[in-house]
């Protein structure tokens, strides 16, 4: 399996809060059958410079790389950002390339919670014009798509992958997250699952019983193949979906 979203260096967000926690973090991650992960870190740069924090971030990168393999533990840590999507950020987005997974195109994305899904929208679109691929982190967080799940297809069609939480699936995020992940999975509207992982106890990387939940409930052994003709996808649009999980993989050289 491969993460692409985890907050898993130290010291430079909320996430791991320790070279230890990070360590366990991945040892974690590996046990449940992860052998590759983005370590997308917080990137929100309305209140701090952000050549500064790139920086910050690819030193704290290249430390964590080195501990690893000081450890033995089989992971391939990639570089990548959760990018918070504010009026700051689209600025810079027209200055400067931004940290895409893998140093490639493709944007891990995020908004305040309470965002609307149009100006969500919006933003989203002024981006793939400069030329990104976007994922969409925890779509099934934010409160119009708990109030109104229908919204996200649109967002579907505009080729966003879609990235639902472990936490979210296992219910440690609310009813409402949790209803709304098993709409997006049901639908065949997620694109990704990945772990969201803060630390080593609470939020974790253990993906094992995700993949297992996934296989058993989404995997079209049960519920997957009639949600799927319900879900009325384009079949273009869904193929186009699959060419960028394909593309990423590629930027990784996991294949
Ligand atoms: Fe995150």
């Amino acid at each position: 399996m491969i993460d692409l979203h985890i907050h898993i260096l130290p010291g430079i967000d909320d996430g791991a809060q320790s070279p230890e926690d990070a360590l366990e973090m991945a040892r974690i991650a590996a046990d449940s059958g992860v052998r590759a992960m983005a370590a997308t870190s917080h990137g929100d740069f309305s209140h701090c410079d952000p050549e500064e924090y790139l920086n910050l971030y690819d030193r704290r990168l290249m430390e964590f790389r080195r501990l690893l393999e000081e450890h033995k533990i089989p992971v391939n840590v990639y570089s990548g950002m959760e990018l918070m999507v504010n009026r700051s950020f689209l600025r810079l987005a027209e200055q400067r390339p931004l940290p895409g997974i893998g140093g490639g195109r493709y944007l891990l994305v995020e908004f305040l919670f309470d965002t609307s899904g149009s100006l969500a929208l919006e933003r989203l679109k002024r981006l793939q014009r400069l030329g990104y691929q976007l994922i969409l982190a925890h779509p099934e967080r934010y409160e119009f798509a708990k109030r109104d799940p229908e919204r996200l297809k649109e967002f579907y069609r505009e080729g966003i992958l879609l990235q639902v939480n472990r936490g979210s699936i296992l219910g440690q995020l609310g009813r409402g997250a949790a209803r709304t992940a098993d709409w997006l999975l049901s639908m065949g509207l997620a694109g990704l699952v990945a772990s969201d992982a803060h630390d080593p106890v609470l939020r974790t990387s253990d993906l094992e019983e995700t993949a297992r939940i996934l296989d058993l409930y989404y995997g079209g052994k049960r519920v997957g193949n009639s949600a799927r003709e319900k879900s009325c996808q384009n079949p273009e649009v869904r193929r186009k979906y699959k060419q960028h999980l394909a593309s990423i993989l590629v930027i990784l050289r996991e294949i």
